[in-house]
C-alpha cells in the first residue's frame, strides 16, 4: 500500500517496515529507467519546486534528475542570495512557501535550521520533503543509503554495521531507525566529543535497534559488514573553507578508513559515504572492492524517482 502517497518526508521517525519494503520494491522498478538512460512519463504533469537555503550537490542534483527522468520538471531556487530572501526584505520562510506553492506540486527545502522543514509543512497542503535540515535529519539519504545496503548486501537483516564519524551529523540519524526495522546491529565509532545525542539514542531505543558505541573500529573490524562513514571534525554547514578562515582539521587516524584497515576486514565488507569527503576516506580506496560511494548516488536517483512517484500518487 502506497503510505507516501500525500504525505510529507520530513523524518523517518515512525516509518514502519512495510513502507520502507515497498519504497525499495519500487525503487528497484526505477532502476530499469535508469540503467536504460531513458525517460518516462508517469510525471510529465508534476512540478518539483526546489527550496535550497543550503548549498548541494548530491541532494539537489540527484532530486533534479528523478524529477526529469520520470517526464517532470523543476522550479526554484538553488542560493536564496538570489531570491528576495537574502535581500534587504529577508523574505520569511512562511511568505516563500506560500508563494511556491502556487508555482509547483511538491517541495523540496534544505535549510541550515533544525526543524525548518517540518515548520515548511505546517504552511501548506502540498506534500513537503526534507533535502537535509542543520544538524537533525536528512531522510532521503537514509533512505538511500539503506537502499545501497540492500542491493550491494542483497538484505538489511543480520548485518553489523559501523558508523563512523561525528554523530551530530544529520547523516548519522535516520539510518539507525532504518535498521531498527530491520535485525541489524549499529555500532556507533567516534571520539568522545562526537558521540550520538541521547535524544537519538532514546528514538533508537523506541525502535528495538540493538546498538553499541566505541571510540575505535579495529576491534570490531572482523564482525563489520558495512561502514557507513563521515568525517569526525563538523565542517560549517553555511560558511566555505576559505571563509571559515581555516583549513579543515585534520581526522584523527582511527577514524581514517584506508586500505590498511580494510585488509583488517571481512573480504565482502562495504564503505559507504554520503559525501562530499575530507581526509577520513583517502582516494586509494576508490579503486577496492569495498568501494561502493559512488554507486550510491546513483541508486539516490533511483530511490528519489520512486519516492517523488509515490507521494504525488504516482504508483508505475
Ligand atoms: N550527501 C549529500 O547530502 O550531499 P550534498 O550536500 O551534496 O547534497
Amino acid at each position: 500500500m502506497n503510505d507516501f502517497c500525500g504525505n510529507d518526508m520530513v523524518t523517518l521517525k515512525g516509518i514502519e517496515k512495510d513502507s520502507l519494503d515497498f519504497l525499495f520494491d519500487v525503487s528497484r522498478k526505477m532502476e530499469e529507467i535508469v540503467n536504460a538512460r531513458t525517460r518516462a512519463d508517469i510525471l510529465h504533469d508534476k512540478l518539483l519546486g526546489l527550496l535550497f537555503f543550503q548549498v548541494s550537490t548530491r541532494t539537489r542534483i540527484s532530486f533534479e534528475s528523478a524529477m526529469k527522468r520520470l517526464g517532470g520538471d523543476v522550479v526554484g531556487f538553488v542560493d536564496p542570495k538570489t531570491t528576495r530572501v537574502g535581500d534587504y526584505y529577508q523574505e520569511s520562510l512562511h511568505d516563500v512557501i506560500k508563494v511556491m506553492e502556487n508555482y509547483a506540486d511538491i517541495l523540496l527545502i534544505r535549510h541550515p535550521q533544525d526543524g525548518a522543514p517540518e515548520k515548511a509543512a505546517s504552511f501548506t497542503d502540498l506534500p513537503v520533503i526534507n533535502g537535509g535540515d542543520g544538524y537533525n535529519e536528512h531522510p532521503t539519504q537514509s533512505l538511500l543509503d539503506a537502499y545501497t545496503i540492500l542491493r550491494e548486501k542483497g538484505r538489511l537483516d543480520d548485518l553489523h554495521v559501523a558508523m563512523v564519524g561525528d554523530m551530530n551529523m544529520r547523516v548519522m540519524h535516520g539510518l539507525p531507525i532504518i535498521f531498527g526495522q530491520y535485525r541489524t546491529k549499529v555500532t556507533f565509532v567516534s571520539p568522545a566529543n562526537r558521540t550520538m545525542p541521547e535524544a537519538w539514542l532514546n528514538e533508537f531505543d523506541r525502535v528495538n535497534l540493538e546498538w553499541n558505541e566505541q571510540n575505535e573500529i579495529d576491534s570490531i573490524l572482523d564482525d563489520i559488514d558495512v561502514i557507513y562513514l563521515m568525517g569526525t571534525e563538523t565542517p560549517s554547514y553555511s560558511k566555505g573553507k576559505t571563509e571559515a578562515g581555516s583549513d579543515m582539521t585534520l581526522t584523527p587516524k582511527p577514524y581514517i578508513i584506508d586500505q590498511e584497515k580494510l585488509i583488517k576486514g571481512k573480504k565482502d565488507i562495504i564503505v559507504l559515504h554520503p559525501l562530499p569527503r575530507t581526509d577520513e576516506l583517502p582516494m586509494e580506496v576508490d579503486s577496492t572492492e569495498a568501494a561502493r560511494y559512488f554507486v550510491q548516488t546513483k541508486y539516490g536517483v533511483v530511490l528519489r524517482m520512486a519516492l517523488l512517484a509515490l507521494m504525488l500518487g504516482k504508483e508505475p
